[in-house]
């Protein structure tokens, strides 16, 4: 697991279990390590200054220098030097960490006091239990039921905010299979420190049948068939699927697209603006269209809204 590199981090750090880990902990150990040096720096000048000037005799006068600009300049330009180093550093690890590849293996998430609940895409579904491939990148798409919760999963070396109302996601790709922990760092309420979950990483082999069984155990419908099921029952009247316009947008090829709104500005469809136009659809109404559409919050599940999100993403 460690590439067997001295560093701090093998002191205090957990043990890394992500392609990220390696990364943050090179980011830590060299924040650490320019600390170190240059509190033991200043502190030893400092020190030995103040002794070495140190007032012999009333009205003594310990140095006839008030100002140097060279030393001025160097003690400014180096630093600065040194936090530009850091902040590149930090921002490349940040950029990685943000974007999820494409062909990421999507878990759904949702957070409530005091549980987690994961949704993989063949409809299986574990509570407090993470369960996810080794050597492939997977992201999580979370959301929460009542107040903020956020995902600690420390030896891949990711957090993230979970929000009610709205979809925050994170990704990482696991190294090896292992079991370790997940945790809430959000105080949530009296159980926040029991909002603790497993996640088990597996071989894609064993992965693979893991989550068919899980699935056949749950005996869940998969998000897409929710999904088509609630459009069957609510949708169909004024959503076409082949393009036609009936009384609102065709979902034929909606996820991803562009669309332009009433007052001319443009938003990407995406999780969170289909979520906000089925929970509340005057929020923004497409260019051409009228606010008709009644608003369905607390009318859905969030099993419900995954899963028509899931079975819009579909329509291509
Ligand atoms: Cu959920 Cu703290």
């Amino acid at each position: 697991m460690n590439d067997g590199t001295i560093g701090l981090s093998n002191f205090w750090l957990p043990k890394q279990g992500s392609t990220f880990a390696k990364h943050v902990d090179f980011a830590w150990d060299v924040v650490t390590w320019v600390s170190i040096f240059f509190f033991l720096l200043i502190v030893v000048a400092m020190c030995f200054f103040v002794y070495r000037y140190r007032r012999r005799a009333e009205g003594e006068k310990t140095s006839t220098v008030d100002h140097n600009l060279q030393l001025e300049v160097t003690w400014t330009v180096i630093p600065l030097a040194i936090v530009i180093g850091l902040f590149v550093v930090g921002f490349r690890g940040y950029v990685n960490a943000a974007v999820a590849p494409g062909d990421a293996y999507e878990i759904r998430v949702v957070a409530q006091k005091w549980s987690w609940t994961f949704f993989y895409p063949n409809g299986a579904k574990t509570l407090n239990e993470l369960v996810v491939p080794a050597a492939r990148p997977v992201k999580l798409t979370m959301s929460a039921k009542d107040v903020l919760h956020s995902l600690y999963i420390p030896e891949f070396r990711v957090k993230q905010d979970v929000v009610p109302g709205t979809y925050t996601s994170l990704w990482f790709e696991a190294l090896e299979p292992h079991e370790t922990a997940l945790e809430c760092t959000e105080y949530c309420g009296k159980d926040h420190s029991n909002m603790l979950a497993k996640v088990r990483v597996l071989d894609a082999a064993a992965f693979a049948d893991w989550v068919d069984k899980a699935n056949a155990a749950f005996a869940n419908l998969p998000p897409e068939k929710v999904g088509e099921s609630v459009y069957n029952k609510i949708c169909n009247a004024c959503h076409s699927l082949d393009g036609t316009i009936k009384v609102a947008p065709s979902f034929k090829g909606l996820f991803g697209k562009q669309e332009e709104m009433g007052d001319g500005s443009k938003v990407a469809v995406d999780d969170n603006y289909i979520r906000e136009s089925i929970l509340n659809p005057n929020a923004k109404i497409v260019k051409g269209f009228s606010g008709v559409m009644p608003p369905f919050q607390g009318a859905l599940s969030e099993q419900e809204i995954n899963g028509l999100i899931a079975f819009i993403k579909a329509q291509k």
